[in-house]
């Protein structure tokens, strides 16, 4: 591959790991046609070629590049479906793309939670394995960046409310993802691989609050509630019930058996992976920024 001249689609460009994942490669002088179903809003770093189109329904990413290199694919973004992955792939395959990079889950290969979320990954995982493309499986731990869901409530009143205390895992820094995204789209070597990716440490809810306190100088604690209280919280500022039965169900399961912790960050990047306190200190405005009235 001659680096500048074939494009890497970005799939779920406007999330976390996404828009790290095309700051990176144009930082490194390669061309990014980054997905979004929203170019007016998406706010992407200049340079990126902004292509609009909602991966669920791939036939409207009308204006996708020829040359394409590789692809990122959030399963997220294709909404979770198989044969919206597959049918994304096959119009990458045929302007060229010879990788695909899956931005999976380690509750696929390390079960917790309610099986159907699991499935998800699954099918995309498996819509990779038939498209033809030399794939990579990133099964990633609970992004740390999942922490800014308790923003409102650490900037309001300093308490976190919510279930299970103790479910223990190690949440992965979105920069780490993103760094090893990078190399395994630019880097054949990595076909064929499915990597657990976890951050270095396993914390429990308790720990991640209060290295967030320790990264704004504030005491902040954690009050637990009862699971049922948490989902009718939820359901009534408006969520659908797929969100608290993703959370509440993994945490149950972690409360018993912490989620996993790999080396492979650091086997892949030759550095430590990064701290949920390095994440917290890089976040503190988020928990430390007045409420929006
Ligand atoms: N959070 C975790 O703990 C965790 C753990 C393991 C794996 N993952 C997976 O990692 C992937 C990347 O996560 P992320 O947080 O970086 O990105 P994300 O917020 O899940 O989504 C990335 C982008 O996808 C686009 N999108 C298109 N259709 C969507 C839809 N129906 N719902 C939501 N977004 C849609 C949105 O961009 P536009 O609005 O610009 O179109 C969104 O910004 C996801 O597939 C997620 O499932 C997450």
């Amino acid at each position: 591959m001659i680096r500048g001249i074939y494009m890497f689609v970005v799939i779920g460009a406007t999330g976390s790991v996404g828009r790290d994942v095309v700051k990176l490669l144009l930082e490194a002088g390669d061309k990014v046609a980054a997905v979004t179903r929203d170019p007016a809003a998406a706010a992407l770093p200049a340079g990126a070629h902004v292509v609009y189109g909602d991966p669920s329904r791939p036939g409207s990413l009308t204006a996708l590049p020829d040359r394409v290199e590789a692809v990122l694919l959030s399963p997220r973004a294709v909404g979770g479906a198989g044969r919206a992955a597959a049918e994304l792939l096959s119009l990458a395959a045929a302007r060229g793309a010879r990788r695909v990079v899956v931005l999976s889950a380690a509750t696929v290969e390390h079960p917790a939670g309610e099986r159907r979320f699991a499935e998800e990954f699954r099918a995309v995982e498996q819509a990779a394995r038939g498209s033809g493309l030399e794939w990579t499986f990133l099964r990633c731990a609970d992004f740390a960046a999942n922490a800014l869901a308790w923003a409102p409530q650490i900037r309001a009143t300093g308490v976190v409310r919510g279930a299970y205390g103790g479910a223990a895992t190690s949440p992965i820094h979105q920069r780490d993802i993103a760094e090893v995204a990078v190399r395994a789209l630019v880097d054949p070597g990595h076909a064929g691989r499915a990597y657990v990716l976890t951050g270095p440490r396993s914390l429990d809810q308790r720990d991640k609050v209060r290295l967030i306190g320790e990264a704004i100088g504030r005491d902040l604690s954690f009050q637990e509630l009862a699971p049922e209280q948490v989902r009718r919280a939820m359901l009534a500022q408006g969520l659908p019930e797929d969100v608290p039965d993703r959370l509440l169900g993994s945490l149950a399961d972690y409360a018993h058996n912490p989620g996993p912790t790999t080396d492979t960050v650091e086997q892949l990047l030759g550095r430590p992976a990064l701290t949920f306190a390095a994440w917290a200190a890089d976040n503190t405005a988020a928990f430390t920024a007045p409420a929006r009235s």
